[in-house]
């Protein structure tokens, strides 16, 4: 690993690390600028070491499928949020096999403002998943503790509930990744302590294998929360953390190419 005016460049990792941009419900049909601007800095990039992901709005996701399409970067489009239904009476809801039929190969599932803005299940959760999975799209998986249960000591617990009522128990590792977010994290710039990071992305990965058996080993484990180009050398350098889940910093392509260098050589 080399050091460049204190960012962390080129890490290198066993898992091809991907880095997935979440808009959550910004952006109007103008953002598609971003996405251009996006494609010219990946360019400049030389052997970008990761996989690039951006899942805008359900509204943006044909506009920006237009630009991708044709663009000479392999930018990856997924959705935010999938209902387990292929089709039906669900009014403002979208199902998987849409996601797929737009352009999309990835879907974000039970991310913690569905969880708590839609009262989400872990049950829930885990069809949402299984759904994906049978649309041929990729879920992300996302668990993680509140700030309660962090000072109460429980974080550990909470994950390991999250991951075994949420991951579809059949799936194989590499038909979904997992994201850790802790709650507390998220839009605030609070970030974990390394080790902390560090033992939960140790104790997801020895999770995964009881639940996966071996597939447990190559699903990719990303971290979420406040990640910005400032801290994404260090977060991405921790063992089992597989690239990055990233709300906020997402949004304009200066700061999201910021966070992929850290996978540049
Ligand atoms: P943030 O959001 O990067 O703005 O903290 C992360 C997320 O919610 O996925």
């Amino acid at each position: 690993m080399r050091q460049n005016e204190g960012v962390y460049v080129g890490i290198v990792k066993n898992n091809r690390p991907l880095v997935a941009g979440n808009w959550k419900m910004n952006g109007l049909k103008n953002a598609v600028q971003e996405i251009i601007k996006l494609q010219t800095s990946l360019q400049d990039l030389v052997s970008l070491g990761c996989d690039v992901l951006v899942c805008p709005p359900a509204t943006l996701l044909s506009h920006f499928e237009a630009v991708v399409s044709e663009g000479q970067v392999p930018l990856l489009l997924g959705g935010q949020d999938c209902h387990m239904a292929v089709s039906g009476a669900h009014t403002g809801d979208i199902s998987a096999q849409m996601l797929k039929d737009v352009g999309c190969e990835y879907v974000i599932v039970g991310h913690s403002e569905r969880r708590s803005d839609h009262n989400e299940t872990n049950e829930m959760v885990q069809a949402k998943a299984k759904a994906a999975i049978e649309a041929g799209l990729i879920p992300i998986i996302c668990v993680g503790e509140s700030e309660e249960e962090r000072v109460a000591g429980q974080t550990l617990t909470v994950v390991t509930s999250q991951l075994r009522g949420s991951v579809p128990p059949e799936s194989k590792g590499n038909e979904i990744i997992i994201a850790y977010e802790p709650v507390w994290a998220i839009g605030t710039g609070k970030v974990p302590e390394v080790k902390d990071v560090a033992d939960v992305h140790q104790m997801i990965r020895k999770e995964l294998a009881s639940i996966l058996g071996h597939g447990g080993q190559e699903l990719r484990i990303l971290y979420g929360g406040s990640v910005k180009a400032d801290n994404a050398g260090t977060l991405m350098a921790i063992d089992n953390v597989d690239g990055a889940l990233v709300g906020g910093a997402s949004l304009r392509a200066d700061d999201f190419t910021g966070i992929l260098k850290v996978y540049s050589s």
